[in-house]
C-alpha cells in the first residue's frame, strides 16, 4: 500500500543520510564537525539518527532510484523535487542538498519526515527546511522527539515543550529526557493531545525572545482547554533551551527549571510587572486576559482555585472576577 511505500522510502533516506554523515568525506568533514561544534556527542548523534545530505544536486535521488525506490514516492515524501523545464524535460533534485539532517519520528519510531539545517549563516536561505505534508507526515500531529521522550514523560509525569530540534537534543543529552518540540509550527490541539495521553502536565520552555514569548502565550489556552496544567519557564534574552543546556550542568538546569517555572497566572502577572505594573489600563487588560484563560479550564474546582490565586496576585475581589468569568462564558455560548 501507498503509505507503507512512503514509510519505506523515508526509512531508507534516514539510513542513507546517517551513513553519509559517518562514512563519506564531506559527511565527516562538514556534517560531523558541525554537530560536534554544537556539542553533540557521538552517542547523541547516533541516538537521534542524525545525518548529512551531500551538497550535490541529485546524489540521494539517483542512489535511491538505483536501489529500486520509485520516483513517485521520493516525490510524495518531498525528498526529491521534480521540476518541469521550459524544454519539456523534467529535472529532479534533492530537497535537502547540503544540509545536516534531523529525522522526525512517530510515537512508535517510524520515520515520517525530516528537518534539514543549513551550515552557513547565509541569511537569504531558510535556516531549516522541513519535509512537506504527505500521507505519512502531518506537521500538526507530530512532535519532534516524542519517540525518545514518551517513557520519561510518563515516568516524570511532566513534559517539557520546546521550540526546536536542537533544544530537544541538547536537553536530552544533558539528562532531561522528557522533552519534545513543536518544531516551528504553532502548537496545535492535536500535538497537545499526544502529550495528554502520557501526562497532564506541560512546562513550556520557549526561546528568550519576542517570538518565543508570543508562542508561549498562544500555547497556554490550548493546553488549559484540554484540562491540562501548564507552567511556563522563560530564558534570559538571547538564550534558548539548547544554549542553556549546553552551558550548564544537569543540576544547574534542573534547579533553573524548578525555580523559574511559573504557573500561567504567575507568568502573565510577571509580564505585567515587568512592563507596566502601575498602568491601570494594562492591569485591567491583564486581569481580563487571565480570567479569559481561566474560562478555558473545563474543571470547575480548578477554575475556582485559579480565581482565588488571581484575586490575590492582582488584588481584585473574587466577586468581580467571578462576574467577569460569567460574562466571558456567556459570550462563548
Ligand atoms: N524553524 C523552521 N524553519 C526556519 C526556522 C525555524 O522550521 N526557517 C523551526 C525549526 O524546527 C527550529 C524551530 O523552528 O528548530 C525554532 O526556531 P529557532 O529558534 O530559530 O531555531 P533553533 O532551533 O534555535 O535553531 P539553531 O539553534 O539551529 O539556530
Ligand atoms: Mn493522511
Ligand atoms: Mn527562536
Ligand atoms: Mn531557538
Ligand atoms: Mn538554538
Amino acid at each position: 500500500n501507498e503509505r507503507e511505500s512512503l514509510y519505506l522510502v523515508s526509512e531508507h533516506a534516514q539510513k542513507y543520510f546517517e551513513e553519509t554523515l559517518w562514512e563519506s568525506e564531506p559527511g565527516k568533514a562538514i556534517g560531523l564537525t558541525y554537530f560536534k561544534e554544537r556539542g553533540f556527542t557521538d552517542e547523541t548523534i547516533k541516538k537521534f539518527g542524525l545525518g548529512y545530505s551531500l551538497d550535490e544536486w541529485e546524489a540521494f535521488t539517483n542512489s535511491a532510484i538505483e536501489q529500486g525506490y520509485q520516483l513517485e514516492f521520493l516525490e510524495k515524501t518531498g525528498l526529491t523535487i521534480v521540476k518541469e523545464q521550459a524544454s519539456g524535460e523534467s529535472k529532479k533534485f534533492d530537497r535537502f542538498k547540503g544540509r545536516v539532517m534531523f529525522p522526525i519520528h512517530s510515537m512508535s519510531g517510524r520515520v515520517l519526515g525530516f528537518g534539514g539545517r543549513i551550515l552557513t549563516n547565509d541569511k537569504k536561505a531558510a535556516k531549516y527546511l522541513n519535509s512537506p505534508e504527505s500521507d505519512i507526515y502531518h506537521k500538526s500531529k507530530v512532535l519532534y522527539g516524542i519517540y525518545y521522550a514518551k517513557q520519561s514523560i510518563a515516568k516524570e509525569d511532566n513534559c517539557y515543550l520546546v521550540e526546536g530540534y536542537t533544544d530537544v537534543i541538547q536537553m536530552y543529552q544533558k539528562g532531561v529526557h522528557n522533552v519534545v518540540s513543536s518544531s516551528g509550527t504553532a502548537l496545535t490541539p492535536e500535538q497537545i493531545r499526544l502529550i495528554n495521553r502520557l501526562t497532564k502536565n506541560i512546562t513550556v520552555l520557549f526561546d528568550g525572545d519576542a517570538a518565543g514569548l508570543r508562542a508561549s502565550l498562544r500555547g497556554i489556552d490550548l493546553i488549559l482547554e484540554q484540562g491540562m496544567n501548564v507552567k511556563v519557564c522563560t530564558f534570559p534574552e538571547g538564550e534558548d533551551p539548547d544554549s542553556f543546556a549546553k552551558n550548564n550542568t544537569y543540576e544547574d538546569m534542573v534547579l533553573y527549571l524548578e525555580e523559574n517555572a511559573k504557573d500561567f497566572i504567575q507568568f502573565k502577572t510577571s509580564l505585567l510587572v515587568q512592563e507596566a505594573a502601575n498602568d491601570p489600563i494594562r492591569r485591567a487588560d491583564t486581569v481580563r486576559d487571565i480570567v479569559n484563560s481561566i474560562s478555558k479550564i473545563p474543571d470547575q474546582i480548578k477554575r475556582e482555585i485559579y480565581i482565588q490565586e488571581c484575586a490575590k496576585l492582582m488584588s481584585i475581589s473574587e466577586e468581580v472576577l467571578y462576574n467577569t468569568l460569567a460574562q466571558i462564558t456567556k459570550k462563548d455560548i
